[in-house]
């Protein structure tokens, strides 16, 4: 059994202001994670953090060193954050860095290394992963988004759960929530479907959801959550069905 769950930085961070954490809200999502914590893989978003330092160095079209680490370090820190609240909340977390594991090939996965996180779930750890900078075979650098992490690890594990929380009560159309999403159903929806209302270069609910339709269209359906209502997350983790289920088509 395997479980993945993404908190988005839309969630844990104050994305209108640079490098600012909520840290009332990790500290709930911390305590609802850590009941339900075992078999679980964490994936957070960057949100804020990382998103200046980036833009500061011209990062991800530019190569340059002291830009990778200083974004680097910036998503590190917010990491550290929420490590720290997991583990006074009662989980055993352990920090996993996309950057020293993850090679790129045109800005998608083309190399990671999983088994060390299979290890830990194995032994009731907790990895906690997050959006970040990579290597990129072809372009230098690059960057690996916190959704694009779900989609690869759930089809590498196998996994048998996959839920996203997010700011939003899922994948919404003419206001409401949809209860499924097919790949056949994008094209209806995709008016209604834009990136992030907030500064976010991973591709905001869109990216997200084609990352998602992928994984689906393989067998692995998913779930699209509002992680910023207490109880969601760990609903979310049960099983409940929820937001809005990605699932393949017919
Ligand atoms: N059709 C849609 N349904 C829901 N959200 C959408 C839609 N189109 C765009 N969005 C935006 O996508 C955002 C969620 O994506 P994002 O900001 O990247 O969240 P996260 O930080 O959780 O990855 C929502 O807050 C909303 O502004
Ligand atoms: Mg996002």
């Amino acid at each position: 059994m395997v479980k993945i769950l993404k908190i988005g930085g839309s969630v844990l961070t104050d994305k209108s202001r640079p490098s600012y954490a909520r840290i009332d809200e990790i500290k709930r999502i911390s305590s609802e994670i850590s009941s339900v914590s075992s078999d679980l893989i964490l994936v957070h978003g960057a949100g804020s953090f990382g998103h200046v330092q980036a833009k500061e160095y011209g990062l991800p079209q530019k190569f340059n060193p002291k830009g990778l680490w200083k974004t680097h370090e910036s998503v590190v820190k917010l990491n550290n954050m929420i490590v720290e609240a997991l583990s006074i909340a009662g989980a055993n977390p352990m920090p996993v860095h996309p950057f020293s594991c993850i090679t790129l090939k045109d800005g998608r996965i083309d190399d990671f290394c999983c088994s060390s996180i299979s290890e830990m779930v194995k032994r009731n750890l907790l990895p906690v992963l997050h959006g970040d900078v990579a290597m990129d075979i072809t372009r230098g650098s690059g960057i690996v988004s916190g959704d694009q992490l779900v989609s690869y690890l759930s089809r590498a594990l196998k996994a048998d759960l996959v839920a996203i929380g997010t700011d939003v009560d899922g994948v919404l159309f003419n206001r409401k929530v949809l209860p499924t999403i097919t790949r056949d159903e994008i094209s209806r929806i995709e008016v209604s479907l834009s990136g992030s209302s907030h500064a976010d270069v991973t591709g905001g609910m869109k990216g997200k959801l084609l990352e998602l339709i992928e994984l689906a269209e393989g067998g692995i359906d998913s779930i699209i959550f509002n992680a910023l209502i207490d109880g969601q997350t760990q609903k979310a983790l049960k099983g409940y069905s929820i937001g809005t289920k990605v699932r393949r088509s017919n």
